[in-house]
Order: structure tokens, then C-alpha cells, then sequence
């Protein structure tokens, strides 16, 4: 399977550490592709809206490609975000922005609805889930059907600083999660993404969208017509 990684920070601390140990432990003949944030795209959004025409005039747009274009290619992901006042790291929140264009409102891409992610957060002690809960919104519009989310509270500066019985919990977790998403099944679609997916699409038939370019879009890949991306 092919696994991405998307870290929200440059660093290999305690949440890459537990990420990188979820994807290790996945079952099978795996490819893992790591980006890191800022260093792999290191902009804010500009908010010039370009990307809603056409995302190749992003002024980003050959630095995100490429991550998008692995993505794409992806089975599964696996998002990791030290917790940062309570929220995912800014780094992360940007790269996030910079996908704007593919969230369910606008164009999203068929393949996010055939993926699994895993969001991985680690904090001193609280926040924790409202950071993860920022990464599974982003990813939910982005169409991703099925998110585990692991948090835990290492009270540590690194990782070498985690305590022995939290480590013995963290080998304990990883290897359930890898467990889980080593099973080579498509992802269940639950009823949220099925509901959203239809008001969306319910908004650009009427109309309601950034750009009729979007609506053709949507009209291109027979969403209108009953078809659905995770089929
Ligand atoms: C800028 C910054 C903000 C932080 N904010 C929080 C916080 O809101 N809550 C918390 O419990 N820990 C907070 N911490 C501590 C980290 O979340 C914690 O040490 C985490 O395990 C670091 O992960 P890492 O080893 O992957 O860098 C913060 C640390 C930094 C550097």
C-alpha cells in the first residue's frame, strides 16, 4: 500500500515518532512517503482566490502539486500535529489552506473518498482534541470517509523524554491501529460524508458555487447523475 505521511512540523519528535511507528507497522510491501511542514511548503494562502479558476496559477502551485499528486496516489494517510495552543501547528493549518480548492464545496478529488487516515497528537497534557479535531474536519471535507485519531498526552519535550509505561501504551495503540489498517478493505462511507456529498452537490446544480467551472466539474465525473466518487 502506498502510505503518505503529512507532518505538521520539521522536527522528529514524539508525534512524528508515533506516527512513523503507525506506518512501520502496517502490514505488507508499503511505500511511505513523509512531507514535512513548513519545510515541504513553507506559504500562507494568499487569498487570491486563483486556484478556484485554475489551481495552476496558484502561486504555489509546483511546490503543491507535487504533494497533491502523491496523495492522490495514496491508500492511506497518516497527518501528525504536535499539539500547539490547543490546535494543530500553524504549519499544518497552512497546508490545509492551500488545498482549499479541493473540499467537498468546490472540486474535491475521487481518490480522498477511497482513503483511510490516521491523525497523530501528542501535547504536554491538554488540546489535544481540538487539534486532532481541526485535522478530521479538514480531512473530512476533503472527502476522506474513515479517520482514526490518536492522541496522547506524553508530557515530554522529545521523545527520547517520554516515560517507559507511555511508550509500553504507545507500542500497545500503534500496533492496534496498524492492525486495523493493514486490512485491505475499502472504507466504510458513513452517513455524514453521504449527507454532505449530496448537499454539495445539491449546491452546485443550483448554482451556488465559486465558479461555474466547479459545476462543470461535478457534471464531468456523473455526480449529478447518481454516480459517487467512492464507487
Ligand atoms: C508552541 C508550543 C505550543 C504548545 N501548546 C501546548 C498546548 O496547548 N497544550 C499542551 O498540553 N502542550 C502544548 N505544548 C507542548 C507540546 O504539545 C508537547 O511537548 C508535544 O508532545 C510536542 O510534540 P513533539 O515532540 O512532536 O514536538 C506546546 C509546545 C509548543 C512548542
Amino acid at each position: 500500500m502506498k502510505i503518505v505521511m503529512l507532518n505538521g512540523q520539521n522536527h522528529k519528535g514524539s508525534t512524528y515518532h508515533i506516527g512513523r511507528m503507525i506506518a512501520d507497522k502496517i502490514e505488507g510491501e508499503n511505500e511511505i512517503t513523509e512531507f514535512f511542514f513548513p519545510k515541504d511548503l513553507n506559504h500562507f494562502c494568499a487569498g487570491c482566490y486563483q486556484c478556484i479558476e485554475d489551481v495552476s496559477t496558484c502561486p504555489y502551485y509546483e511546490e503543491k502539486k507535487k504533494i497533491i499528486d502523491t496523495i492522490d496516489a495514496a491508500d492511506i494517510l497518516i497527518v501528525t500535529t504536535p499539539t500547539y495552543c490547543m490546535h494543530m501547528s500553524a504549519p499544518l493549518k497552512s497546508f490545509f489552506d492551500l488545498t482549499f480548492d479541493l473540499w467537498m464545496a468546490h472540486r474535491p478529488m475521487e481518490s480522498m473518498f477511497r482513503k483511510k487516515a490516521v491523525i497523530v497528537s501528542t501535547a504536554a497534557g491538554t488540546g489535544i482534541k481540538s487539534a486532532m479535531k481541526d485535522v478530521e474536519d479538514c480531512l473530512f471535507y476533503l472527502g476522506v470517509p474513515e479517520i482514526y485519531k490518536y492522541g496522547m498526552a506524553v508530557q515530554a519535550m522529545s521523545f527520547d523524554g517520554v516515560a517507559a509505561d507511555k511508550k509500553k501504551k504507545i507500542e500497545k495503540k500503534t500496533a492496534i491501529l496498524a492492525r486495523r489498517l493493514s486490512e485491505n478493505t475499502a472504507p466504510s462511507i458513513g452517513i455524514k460524508t453521504r449527507f454532505m456529498f449530496w448537499m454539495m452537490g445539491m449546491m452546485q446544480k443550483k448554482g451556488w458555487n465559486s465558479s461555474p467551472i466547479e459545476t462543470q466539474y461535478w457534471k464531468e465525473k456523473g455526480w449529478f447523475d447518481g454516480k459517487k466518487p467512492w464507487k
